[in-house]
């Protein structure tokens, strides 16, 4: 009995002692042995209301502009203690110096997060998301996210607004260069693996920081790929095609959400009850905080769902968004909410428990300059394992997309090589979009990478040809003539780094301005010529796709992109990666993904009556999972364990891969599965699993795939999530119109 009455006064002395700490606003020293709720309450507290809605308040710096508005008067805002956390600020010395205007200029001394768009690299610039994705290796991208995790949270950065995990089956729409693709298998698997890299195992090191899942939701599906527009969709295909991304970064424990711009069914997603409540905080269980994007409550009254930016904002927090980014609604309006009575103080002590339990788990209260560290910043920023591992994850998102008489790999020697086109030796447009404090000075342009893999074994002529987009078409005569010196024509178009990202949808998605009639000119040579892609976004070139030899599809290869492109094409890393989108043959053909439904008269090019088109196939140019090697990959014997299984039982799938070609090479198998008759109509497959596998030439292996009856689920008519007994086709093979297949039928 006198222990208990010993540790009863015990921990009521160090909460009393807790509290005077707090309250005396030395928050340095506040006991860190105290649970993080039991700190949070005792915070709370103390916070006058003006304070509790100033940790809701998300401001810019103005030292970059993501969005429509900046704010002057930040600095003194966060003197103020009406701001909880600020954007688009980094490096040491300058988040120390607002952190310190926090720290020790306000009541309460409560620390700022500092948050920026750290999206495939902080400094050291990764491929983009979807160059990234294009490796389908985990690992790698696992890597990539930590790496970028690093180098930010040594320039004093404590979150990051990436991974941005919306599906995108509209390559119009300039974001899906930010994501994972089309399909919701890997585009979860993706998540999981971003949010990993970011958040580490922890925060009690400095090289961690919160991730956060965005756009939250359904923003890829934007009506006519045009950005920020409507989207108007069931809820099976919400729950099946667009959250499961969300649930698999909600499950990998991301500690913040972003809600997007898009309305869905006629309710901006910044106030849907639904998805943000019912969803996210109840059926999901999230214990992080909501952030809205970019002003988005404000533009809920263009959206014409919420009168003026008061009414916006009562609509907002009570639907469960948490903080305010930009639009200072919360700031200007939601205390008079409250008194008001239409906004509870409890939902505002929710939001504000929500932001202060990732302050207190980063540690900043015990020392809110910890992550603000010039020393560690100035080691780990560009660190040569940093920029290696760049390199590698650079060279595993190329994708070989065409190689006619195994033009590729080069020689390290010929006689003369011309290197051609507007984005042959671009250093920003390596950068892509969203590049962070990324630095074009530092890119290695393929020119570059070139010049320093042949050193001079080689004569390289270098012609620019003429610009990414525009009509000038004068420097083809010099083009021309270098390419008529060259053995062979390296040849490199695409988009501008602007050309994709936000706000940047494009209608016709070929290559801008007069780079197909570069290529068509140095083909018309005759002389050998590979096409280099670079670009954020699948394009429309069917002519190349039919007349160049060899094409190489680069996206934006990032800081080690020249060594990178180079390393593949002369041979020294035998490209693997698989495209995680569809390339459509013209734009006409857009949504076009590898597993629509089948129709109730399947295209039949023999029936007229039949779903196609008078003037184009129904098939892409290159399908979802394509990519090739420099060697050959074989599959046979394609056997499941049993034919029939239930509920309660798993079915092993296994398949011989087998290295048939010249070069030792990694293929990434998949795993397709078709469920033949349901409830409500399935697609006509849907990737349920892939492996990486690296064979010897010459060599084989047996992989094997698990299924059970849970990865067979879908969304019934009623929304059930659940697998209905019946025959289900499925393939193995390189790419989503694999063809080696058998049947396994669900008992029950
Ligand atoms: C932008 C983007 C969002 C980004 C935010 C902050 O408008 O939509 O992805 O994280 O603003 O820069």
């Amino acid at each position: 009995m006198k222990k208990i009455i010993h540790i009863t006064a015990l921990l009521v002395v160090a909460y009393l002692m807790n509290s005077f700490v707090l309250r005396s606003g030395i928050m340095k020293n506040a006991l860190p042995d105290k649970t993080v709720e039991q700190r949070v309450d005792s915070l709370l507290a103390l916070m006058t209301l003006e304070e509790k809605i100033g940790q809701m308040t998300l401001f810019t710096s103005d030292w970059e502009m993501t969005g429509p508005t900046l704010r002057a008067t930040y600095k003194e805002d966060i003197r103020k203690g009406r701001v909880g956390a600020i954007f688009n600020a980094h490096t040491a010395a300058y988040t120390k110096e607002l952190q310190r205007l926090a720290v020790e200029e306000t009541r309460l001394g409560i620390p700022l997060l500092f948050g920026y768009d750290v999206i495939h690299g902080y400094k050291t610039i990764f491929p983009i998301p979807l160059g990234e994705s294009a490796s389908w290796d985990l690992t790698a991208i696992e890597q990539g996210a930590r790496v970028a995790a690093i180098e930010a949270a040594a320039s004093g950065l404590h979150w990051t607004f990436a991974p941005m995990v919306d599906i995108a089956r509209d390559p119009r729409w300039g974001r899906i260069s930010e994501g994972a693709g089309e399909d919701t298998y890997l585009g979860s698997a993706i998540a999981v693996a971003r949010v990993k890299g970011f958040q580490g195992t922890g925060f009690d090191n400095t090289d961690a920081v919160l991730a956060c899942a965005k756009h939250y939701a359904a923003y890829g599906a934007a009506q006519a790929g045009r950005d920020y527009h409507t989207v108007d969709i069931s809820e099976q295909v919400m729950r099946e095609v667009y959250l499961p991304p969300f649930k698999a970064a909600a499950d990998a424990g991301v500690w913040t959400f972003m809600n997007a711009f898009n309305e869905w069914n006629g309710i901006p997603a910044t106030a849907h009850d639904y998805l943000l409540k019912d969803i996210l905080k109840w059926e999901w269980a999230f214990p992080g905080f909501v952030v809205t994007d970019y002003t988005s409550i404000n533009e809920m009254v263009p959206h014409g769902y919420a009168s003026d930016y008061k009414h916006a904002g009562e609509l907002s927090v009570n639907a469960g968004v948490d903080m305010d980014m930009q639009g200072a609604v919360y700031y200007n309006h939601l205390a008079d909410l409250v008194r008001e009575g239409k906004v509870k103080e409890s939902r505002i002590d929710d939001a504000v428990r929500r932001i202060l339990r990732m302050k207190f788990m980063l540690g900043l209260f015990e020392d809110p300059y910890r992550f603000s560290n010039a020393e560690r910043e100035k080691r780990l920023i560009m660190a040569p394992e940093h920029l290696a591992a760049a390199r590698d994850m650079a060279r595993k998102s190329l994708v070989l997309l065409r190689n006619e008489k195994q033009l590729l790999p080069l020689p390290k020697t010929m006689k003369t090589l011309a290197v051609i086109g507007p984005l042959a030796d671009s250093k920003v447009d390596m950068l892509g979009n969203w590049s962070a404090a990324g630095d074009a000075k530092d890119c290695v342009t393929l020119l570059e990478g070139i010049r320093t893999k042949l050193q001079g074994s080689t004569q390289i002529i270098y012609e620019k040809g003429c610009n990414v987009d525009g009509t000038d078409r004068t420097g083809f005569a010099k083009a021309l003539a270098a390419a008529k010196k060259a053995q062979v024509i390296l040849v490199a178009v695409g988009e501008a780094g602007w050309m994709s990202g936000e706000a940047a949808s494009r209608t016709d998605i070929s290559l801008p301005g007069v780079q197909e009639d570069l290529v068509k000119a140095l083909i018309a040579t005759g002389k050998p010529v590979v096409v280099v892609l670079m670009n954020g976004r699948p394009l429309t070139i069917p002519w190349i796709a039919d007349n160049a030899p060899a094409i190489l599809e680069t996206w934006f290869a990032g800081t080690q992109g020249g060594h990178a492109i180079s390393d593949v094409l002369f041979g020294d890393y035998n490209p693997s990666g698989k495209l995680p989108v569809t390339f459509p043959r013209n734009v006409g053909q857009i949504p076009l993904f590898y597993n629509p439904k089948n129709t109730g008269r399947p295209m039949n090019p023999n029936d007229k009556y039949t779903s196609k088109y008078l003037d184009a196939p129904n098939t892409p140019q290159w399908p979802f999972g394509f990519g090739l090697s420099y060697t050959t990959f074989e599959y046979s014997d394609l056997k499941t364990d049993k034919k029939e299984f239930d509920r309660n039982e798993t079915v092993t799938i296994s398949v011989k891969v087998a290295n048939t070609g010249q070069y030792d090479g990694e293929e990434t198998a998949q795993l397709y599965v078709r469920d033949l008759v349901g409830s409500v109509t399935r697609p006509v497959r849907e990737l349920k699993g892939f492996q990486k596998v690296f064979l010897k030439k010459g060599e084989s292996k047996v992989i094997q795939f698990k299924l059970r009856a849970d990865d067979l689920r879908f969304y019934n008519a009623d929304l059930q999530f659940r697998a209905e007994p019946g025959d289900f086709d499925l393939w193995v093979g390189s790419h989503s119109d694999a063809t080696l297949g058998t049947r396994i039928v669900l008992t029950r």
